[in-house]
Formats: C-alpha cells, sequence, structure tokens
C-alpha cells in the first residue's frame, strides 16, 4: 500500500444558489455559481480492501461496503468506472455538508474523477456531470441537476430543469453548456456566506411547498412566477454590472421565499447582521428552513464576515473568479 505522489491532486467546486431556488423544482430558470475550493483530495492509497472516503471535517468515514447512500454511491461509482483493487481517498472539506452548498454532487464529482484516473478512463466533463448526476440519484431521489451541472462545468449559470425551448430573448446569445444550463458571462461582485448550522433537509422543504401547492396552486405559482422575474432581472443587472438593481432582486426574492413560509427564525437574524454590518442585500440560499444565506457586498466584505463570526455563524469571502473551469 502506497500514496501516489504527484497523482494527488484533485479538486471540486462548491455551488450557490443566487436566485431562484424552489422556483427552479417548477420548470422556472435558477441563477448558481460554483466556489472554489470545495474539496480538494489531499491523498490516495491503493490496497486491497474496498473503495473507501475519509472526510474528517464531516466526521465521515465510509466504504462501499456500508449500507449507507455513501456506501450505495461508492458501489455506484465503481460500476460506473471499474478499476481493480481497492482505494482509500482522504479529503479535505472547505464547505460544510448538507447545507445547500453541494456537498454531496461536490463528493460525487471528486469520487469520479478519482476513479478515472485510477481506471485510466478519460473523461469529458459532460461525462464526468453524466456519472456525478447518477451518484446525485442515491443521495436525493430526483434531484434537478442544477447542483452537478454547476459544479461540474464551473462559473455562473442558469438552470432550467425542463431545458430551454423557449429562452426568453436576452438570454438567446448565451451559450448552452448541457441541454439545461446556460453559461452566463460576467464579472461577478463579492458575496459572503455563512452557514447557520441549522440542520435543514431540501427534500422536506420541497416536500412542503409541494403540500403547499396542491392546496392552492394560484397562490402560490403566483409567487413562482415573481421569483422568475426576479432572477430575470438579476440577469440582466449582472450584465450592466449594476449591483443595485441586483441587490433589489435578491431581497424581492428572499421576501418570496419568506412568503413561502421557506426561511426560518435564524435566517432572519442572520440576514438582519449582514444588512446592518453594510450588505448590499442577503437572503436565504438552496432549500432553506437552515442551512445557509448569501449576502451580496461591496468592498472587501470583511466587516459583513466579521459580524456574522461574531454573532456565531460560519461566515466566509466567496470568490467565485476561483473557481475551477
Ligand atoms: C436546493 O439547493 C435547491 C432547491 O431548488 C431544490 C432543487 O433544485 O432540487 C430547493
Amino acid at each position: 500500500m502506497g500514496p501516489q505522489g504527484e497523482l494527488m491532486m484533485l479538486s471540486t467546486n462548491g455551488k450557490v444558489i443566487l436566485l431562484g431556488e424552489h422556483a427552479v423544482v417548477y420548470g422556472r430558470p435558477a441563477l448558481a455559481m460554483s466556489f472554489s475550493p470545495g474539496l480538494t483530495l489531499v491523498s490516495q492509497e491503493e490496497g486491497e480492501g474496498a473503495l473507501r472516503v475519509i472526510v474528517p471535517a464531516w466526521q465521515l468515514e465510509q466504504s462501499e461496503a456500508d449500507f449507507t447512500p455513501v456506501g450505495e454511491a461508492l458501489r455506484l461509482a465503481r460500476k460506473l468506472l471499474p478499476f481493480c483493487g481497492g482505494l482509500t481517498l482522504s479529503i479535505d472539506a472547505h464547505i460544510p455538508i448538507g447545507a445547500g452548498l453541494g456537498s454531496s454532487a461536490s463528493l460525487g464529482l471528486l469520487v469520479v474523477r478519482a476513479l478515472a484516473r485510477q481506471g485510466g478512463h478519460r473523461l469529458s466533463r459532460a461525462q464526468e456531470r453524466e456519472y456525478t448526476h447518477e451518484i446525485e440519484k442515491v443521495f436525493h431521489r430526483d434531484p434537478s441537476g442544477l447542483d452537478d451541472t454547476v459544479i461540474t462545468f464551473g462559473g455562473l449559470c442558469l438552470f432550467c430543469r425542463s431545458g430551454w425551448n423557449e429562452r426568453p430573448s436576452a438570454w438567446e446569445s448565451l451559450e448552452a453548456i448541457t441541454p439545461q444550463a446556460l453559461r452566463v458571462p460576467c464579472a461577478l461582485p463579492t458575496f459572503v456566506i455563512a452557514d447557520s448550522r441549522v440542520p435543514h433537509s431540501t427534500q422536506a422543504m420541497v416536500a412542503g411547498l409541494r403540500h403547499r401547492y396542491q392546496l392552492d396552486p394560484p397562490w402560490v405559482e403566483a409567487r413562482i412566477e415573481a421569483i422568475s422575474r426576479c432572477v430575470e432581472r438579476a440577469v440582466a443587472a449582472l450584465d450592466l454590472a449594476d449591483h443595485a438593481v441586483l441587490a433589489s432582486a435578491m431581497q424581492e426574492n428572499h421576501r418570496l421565499l419568506v412568503d413561502l413560509e421557506l426561511s426560518h427564525p435564524i435566517l432572519e437574524q442572520m440576514i438582519s447582521v449582514a444588512m446592518a454590518s453594510g450588505a448590499l442585500a442577503a437572503k436565504l440560499t438552496g432549500g432553506g428552513g437552515g442551512g445557509c444565506i448569501i449576502a451580496l457586498v461591496s468592498g472587501d466584505g470583511a466587516p459583513i464576515v466579521g459580524a456574522l463570526n461574531d454573532a456565531g455563524y460560519r461566515a466566509w469571502l466567496v470568490n467565485p473568479q476561483q473557481a475551477i473551469y
């Protein structure tokens, strides 16, 4: 058994939704960006045994022999990318697990890339995404594909789960990187992400909204439609580097998510802290009911990170320009 020297370094992005979460489940576009670092493979050891992942920051150590979602994901990964023998992957996590930042897709992609290298499989970006999407299905029964797409391709993407048969005319010229994702080329402002550490289940939040939808479709539909207008305003604002309009679109998107009962008192407190320390906008990101917020900042964002950390949350600056393409 021995480490593989210079072959070791592999990294995958995290992802954060800027606008459009939940509306994306109902066929509307969401705007999401990758950031790095997400996960980094720090070492790998070959051996006789099983395929195993060790992620100390997540207190996770599991192998394909485990009857857990991670174990099942590893068994599937080996089936998709066959290789001989055992392999232990030791991974540094720079993103929290289960907080809406794409931890499972980031792990899935890292395993795909490590196994492809181990088995001598040459994968295109599209194949990497496809395999990662298959692994995502183990963790989230019916994933929209947003996480695996944004994490694999990197950068800022508009994602629509049903594809782009009818694009708004303003988006006609955007490059389609998959049938569901359009690349949005623009210089991104600085964002702060903060983790509430409140455990949440995206599946439960999605199911809760689905229930609400069944009770009163027009009421929910109106809000979903309004969220999709926020996404359109945000894309236009990014194109013009108009951060005031971007901020108002994010604020409006958050108000609509609150209306849909997708926030949480702790997220509201975090948003107040971010706004009081100078953020231009702050909203929940991902499933809501816990998890993370994202704040748009002007300047270097240090006072906002400091205020959120002082208040007991875990906040950090995101530099999307560092995302791995
Ligand atoms: C979760 O990160 C985003 C949701 O829109 C769910 C999904 O897209 O599958 C809430």
